[in-house]
């Protein structure tokens, strides 16, 4: 049932469009992804016209393994279905079913500065990591083809962390830029940083934020229960007995406040009220029940649609097709704008 989306009553103005994206690059998103960024992203289907995409191009910047890349891709996917991305009223895609954002992306690379590109400090920080050998041009042009992503599809604004706002400002740059050498022909996105308002820590290091890289800190959505509970039976608490907000003094303590909070639409403040006099133990108890009751039907509803193949890819098809339908027009602009030849169709 294809219907069109974006305005469900026509007699509305069009909704403001936004268009994010999340790399494959790990079997299972953490709890931060979905709090911090995936949460935002379901709430915004309401509001706005959503394109959201898994991006495996951006994949393959770095080493990867084939057959891991397509697993996490396919496991991506189900993830955002699961955590309430609606591919009836969003746009939901893997990347590399829409060719047009390579498309543009070439003809984006023709009006970036080399040392434009240089500048970003994802890229130094990367490049430094895996070596100058090893870096690759893909990793140089990274953000080039995130504002094709974006530009494609004239998204209004892009719900991303506060790490993305350089590649942010570049792709308004791009844009800006484009639009004045060759006519107005982009939107130019504002970024909606998302504000880590519930910001979860490290469990077993809370000053630090939670990380897939530190794999007893860091809790994933599809961790099974018990694994769970492990992590969060030995979190780091503090010393004392209080419960009480007070992320300086207690920083294990209002970290497990916080985390409670995020998932069961409370305050930290308050769930510390609630549990006062219950000792650690009994704040741990509660956490484990906050996180479980959102992990293990999300969990479930994963592997049941990873199980159905066929269902999942269908889905993926109906993200592609309208995603390919939306990007098309701007890319036949862009073209026409930089002087290629049109063929009569
Ligand atoms: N670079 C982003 C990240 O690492 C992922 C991304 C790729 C993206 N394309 C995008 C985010 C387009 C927003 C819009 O988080």
């Amino acid at each position: 049932m294809a219907t069109a989306l974006n305005s469900p009553d026509p007699s509305l103005p069009p909704r403001p469009r936004v268009l994010s994206g999340i790399q494959p690059t790990a079997d299972s998103f953490q709890v931060g992804n979905y709090l911090g960024a995936i949460r935002r992203w379901v709430e915004l289907q309401e509001t706005h016209d959503a394109y959201y995409c898994v991006v495996d191009q951006h994949a393959i910047t770095v080493e990867y393994q084939p057959p891991v890349l397509h697993e996490r891709t396919l496991s991506s996917f189900a993830q955002l279905i699961a955590a309430g991305l609606d591919p009836q009223r969003s746009t939901v895609f893997v990347q590399s079913h829409v060719p047009q954002h390579s498309q543009l992306s070439w003809v984006l690379q023709c009006i970036t500065g080399f040392g434009e590109a240089g500048r970003m400090t994802q890229f130094k920080d990367k490049s430094q990591r895996e070596g100058t050998d090893r870096s690759t041009v893909g990793l140089f042009t990274y953000p080039v083809l995130q504002a094709a992503d974006i530009l494609i599809y004239q998204a209004d604004g892009v719900p991303v962390g506060e790490d993305q706002r350089q590649h942010l400002e570049l792709t308004r740059d791009l844009a800006q830029r484009f639009n004045s050498r060759f006519g107005r022909t982009f939107t130019v996105p504002e970024p909606l940083i998302l504000a880590d308002t519930a910001k979860i820590l490290d469990l077993s290091e809370p000053t630090a934020k939670m990380s897939k890289s530190s794999p007893t800190g860091c809790l994933f959505l599809l961790d099974p229960p018990e694994v769970i509970t492990k992590k969060i039976k030995t979190a780091v608490t503090d010393s004392g007995r209080d419960i009480a907000w007070d992320p300086v003094e207690k920083p294990g303590v209002s970290n497990l406040l916080s985390l409670i909070a995020a998932f069961t639409a409370s305050t930290p403040t308050a769930v510390a009220d609630d549990l006062a006099g219950g000792g650690y133990g009994g704040l741990k108890k509660a956490a484990i029940e906050a996180v479980l009751e959102f992990t293990v039907p999300f969990s479930a509803r994963v592997h049941e649609l990873l199980a159905d193949r066929t269902y999942l890819l269908q889905l993926m098809a109906i993200g592609a097709e309208r995603a390919r339908a939306a990007a098309q027009p701007t890319l036949a602009l862009t073209y026409e704008r930089v002087g290629f030849v049109t063929l009569p169709n």
